[in-house]
């Protein structure tokens, strides 16, 4: 049987991974300023996480949400305590379409309504009512195109206000950073405008913090800059360091109904022992702290190169924005250099390094990044 063939790939063919390098078949080392799209949190192969799941499988990998797993209510508080949001409730899920599915259905059955706003460049994940939030047609298929939707301009807060003022949007959602759409960090006020204009029209606020959250903006949720508090936080990625995993943080005014919600596989005994072990190294390594401190490091130094049009960004999730198309930068800085790195569209280079990325390895990616561009 043949793979069926969706993905452009790159010829390499990668076998290992340690902290924030991996190694290819052939015995070759890169530094990896992607972390596997924005996965990577606590770092490839962390000995705890290994050991947590490697003790986790050989115990029990899974069981179903029929009976108690008491290590979903493990991972709930200790990330409730983590993130600031104690009071909230956590539903589990395998990826972060699903999260998103999810917050939108319960955003539904909340207020009984059926349209969403969204923004343009959105990307919220591939599943139905989440790739219909996703503002790219080509990507949307045409049983999934049901005009629920209304994309508005990123950081316009008249056109938002207007179209809350309708008084039948079911929910707004949005990225805590634009991640595909090119490193777009909203507008100081965007935020709390948009809560505000939930909060007056019976608005359920979606925070998609699937690409942005988990300690990756420098603060655990990247919307925590803007001091607004959302009704559901989604996220995703690095929860699980790379297992599969995902979940939604609900707020306490929405109250769970048996059955409305579920998943076989969603918040599974190996899934939540992935999830303690990566809070408990962020907690242990001061990640959190570390994403913002080499981030800020890197902004500063790449906002001095030449021929960078703008850098944007938070802690360790970064946009290198270039007046050209990057193919030929970011194929330089993998194969000559040895770096991974991602893309959004076709000028924006996007860093999503593991957040235990060092000093000394933000400074070797600047160095590989000026010999490309030098
Ligand atoms: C902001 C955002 N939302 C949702 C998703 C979808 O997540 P998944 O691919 O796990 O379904 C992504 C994935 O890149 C994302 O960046």
């Amino acid at each position: 049987m043949k793979l069926f063939d969706v993905y452009p790939l790159f010829d390499v063919n990668i076998v290992k991974g340690k902290g924030c390098h991996v190694w290819d078949d052939k015995g070759q080392e890169y530094l990896d300023l992607y972390g596997g799209h924005a996965v990577i949190s606590i770092g490839h192969a962390h000995p705890h996480y290994v050991e947590a799941i490697s003790k986790q499988v050989a115990s029990l990998g899974f069981y179903s949400n029929s009976v108690i797993n008491k290590l979903q209510q493990e991972v709930a508080d200790r990330l409730g305590a983590m993130c600031g949001y104690d009071d909230y409730q956590l539903f589990l899920i395998n990826s972060g379409a699903e999260a998103n599915e999810n917050a939108l259905k319960l955003a539904s059955f909340y207020n009984g309504r059926t349209r969403i706003v969204s923004f343009a460049k959105a990307f919220h994940g591939r599943t139905s009512l989440a790739v219909e939030v996703t503002n790219n047609p080509k990507i949307i298929a045409p049983v999934n195109d049901n005009g629920h939707v209304t994309y508005l301009p990123w950081n316009d807060v008249d056109a938002m206000k207007a179209e809350l003022a309708k008084g039948d949007v079911c929910a707004v959602i949005i990225e805590g950073i634009q991640g595909v759409g090119g490193i777009q960090v909203p507008a100081p006020g965007f935020m709390q405008a948009i809560r505000q204009a939930c909060d007056e029209n019976g608005t359920v606020l979606i925070l998609d913090e699937i690409q942005s959250g988990y300690g990756r903006s420098g603060k655990f949720f990247s919307h925590q800059y803007d001091g607004i508090r959302p009704d559901m936080i989604t996220v995703a990625k690095g929860i699980g360091n790379g297992f599969p995993m995902a979940g939604v943080l609900i707020s306490p005014k929405f109250t769970p109904v048996y059955g409305q919600l579920g998943t076989t596989f969603g918040g599974n005994h190996l899934a939540c022992a992935a999830a303690i072990a990566v809070l408990d190294v962020m907690k242990a390594e001061n990640l959190v702290e570390n994403a913002a401190r080499v981030g800020a490091h890197l902004m500063e130094e790449l906002k001095k190169f030449e021929g960078i049009k703008e850098v944007r960004g938070r802690g360790l999730m970064i946009g290198l924005e270039f007046e050209n198309p990057i193919k030929e930068i970011r194929q330089k800085l993998l194969f000559e250099q040895k770096v991974f790195t991602g893309v959004s569209g076709t000028n924006v280079i996007r860093l999503l390094p593991p957040l235990c990325l060092s000093m000394a390895e933000a400074d070797e990616f600047l160095n590989r990044l000026h010999n490309v561009l030098k």
